[in-house]
């Protein structure tokens, strides 16, 4: 599978030496050289993720389950093997626990779906919060229209946090299930995730969903020590292939849920009237599946571990140190989210008084440097925060100390032209 990504000298990254495994980064916008400072977004691809993918396409691709041919067999096992890979990569107990997905929203909409049927009825309340992605927020909406069920919201501290004493008074007996993000994608907040687990586990019987699109790349995962029931990931925010993602899920829940998607590979027997299901997880993996983008996603979870979980998040939190220093000094502009480097990701909003977020941002691109503007899918972050749109700075193993100063730059260029 290509050459070990193997980059950590003490405890520092080599980052020239991991930009090697990224060749697209490696080239120029407009004559400028590309500074991708957008990966909250989507992250760029190693070759050795790429590499795997060819060549699970050159030599070992046919249908799962299926067939009883060599191929066959060994496109199973490829798709087995990889998912056996990415549950030992987020610490489940067992291979069975990781439903593949499309990626974290069709991860929630299938959590939201299914434990729904389940567990939700008319009068229950599911607890979100107004930090959500909508990925995490318009599935439990359909739910609970679809049910009568009441959704509640955890709002957001002035330095962008949970209120957790919010939390606490809202929990209770109706309380079915709450679902909240691990790591906010707008405004980069590590969420306290096993603090709230105790909480929920102590004053409800609640189901805890987290929201894990921007925890998973960055932080060491261990599903069994976070105290929630089900975890959302995605493949592209993690080195791996847009289209894939997984949930891991409480076994005995994922047992009691009935099925999302209807179709091929999720039965045991179909009957005239009726059909019974699969055992888990194929249960909920109806039709042929992404199998590439098994292959891929634990490919990239090979290439983490294999640089260094802990010192990636090492890295972005000096990056991310850095950027908050630089950018603080630029006139008017202001930074959302928590001002404790150990309660932040490698991700950093902000706006200049007075300047549109999209205007800064085209401004960047035109330097070459990529950031996102808008409200990142996440419109009651800005609501919160009274402003329209962001301009989001978002890093990660590859970046440099370097772009951060280039950013700041920028960053200063578009103030200069803005606002004169
Ligand atoms: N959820 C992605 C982002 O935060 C698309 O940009």
């Amino acid at each position: 599978m290509g050459r070990p990504a193997s980059a950590v000298t003490g405890s520092r990254l080599d980052v020239a030496r991991i930009r090697e495994d990224f060749p697209i980064l490696d080239q120029t916008v407009d004559g400028r050289p590309l500074v991708y400072l957008d990966s909250a977004a989507s992250s760029q691809k190693p070759l050795q993720v790429i590499d795997a993918i060819r060549t699970y396409y050159l030599r070992d691709h046919a249908n799962v389950h299926r067939g009883v041919h060599e191929l066959a067999r060994r496109a199973t096992e490829a798709y087995e093997d990889s998912r056996a890979r990415v549950a030992r990569w987020v610490n489940a107990a067992d291979a069975h626990e990781i439903v593949w997905t499309r990626g974290t929203s069709e991860a929630l909409n299938l959590v939201a779906f299914s434990i729904g049927q389940a567990r939700v009825g008319h009068g229950d309340e599911i607890i979100v919060s107004a930090m959500e992605h909508h990925s995490n927020l318009v599935p439990w909406q359909l739910l609970a229209e679809r049910n009568g069920a009441k959704l509640r919201f955890v709002e957001l501290t002035d330095a962008g946090r949970l209120d957790l004493d919010q939390l606490r008074d809202m929990l209770g007996a109706r309380t079915r299930v709450v679902a909240l993000p691990h790591v906010s994608n707008a405004l980069g907040t590590i969420n306290p995730v096993r603090e709230i687990g105790r909480l929920v586990r102590g004053r409800s019987d609640a189901v805890l969903v987290l929201d894990g699109a921007q925890g998973a790349p960055h932080l060491a995962v261990d599903v069994q020590s976070l105290g929630c029931d089900f975890y959302a990931f995605s493949g592209h925010k993690m080195c791996g292939p847009t289209g894939m993602g997984a949930l891991w899920g409480n076994r005995q829940l994922l047992e009691e849920m009935p099925p999302y998607q209807g179709g091929g590979e999720m039965i045991e027997h179909v009957y005239r009237d009726h059909s019974t299901w699969a055992e888990v997880p194929h249960k909920f993996e109806a039709g042929t599946p992404n199998i590439a983008g098994a292959v891929g996603m634990a490919a990239a979870a090979d290439y983490l571990d294999g640089v260094d979980r802990a010192a990636i998040h090492e890295h972005e939190k000096s990056l991310t140190r850095r950027a908050i220093s630089l950018l603080a000094d630029v006139e008017g502009l202001r930074i959302f989210g928590p001002g404790a480097l150990e309660e932040r990701a490698g991700v950093v909003p902000f706006v200049i008084d007075g300047t549109s977020a999209q205007d800064v941002a085209t401004i960047l691109d035109a330097q070459g440097i990529a950031v996102r503007a808008g409200h990142h899918c996440a419109q009651l972050v800005v609501d919160r925060f009274q402003v329209s749109a962001t301009t989001r700075a978002s890093f990660y193993l590859y970046n440099t100390v370097e772009e951060v100063e280039q950013l700041a730059e920028g960053v200063r260029t578009a103030r200069n032209v803005l606002l004169g």
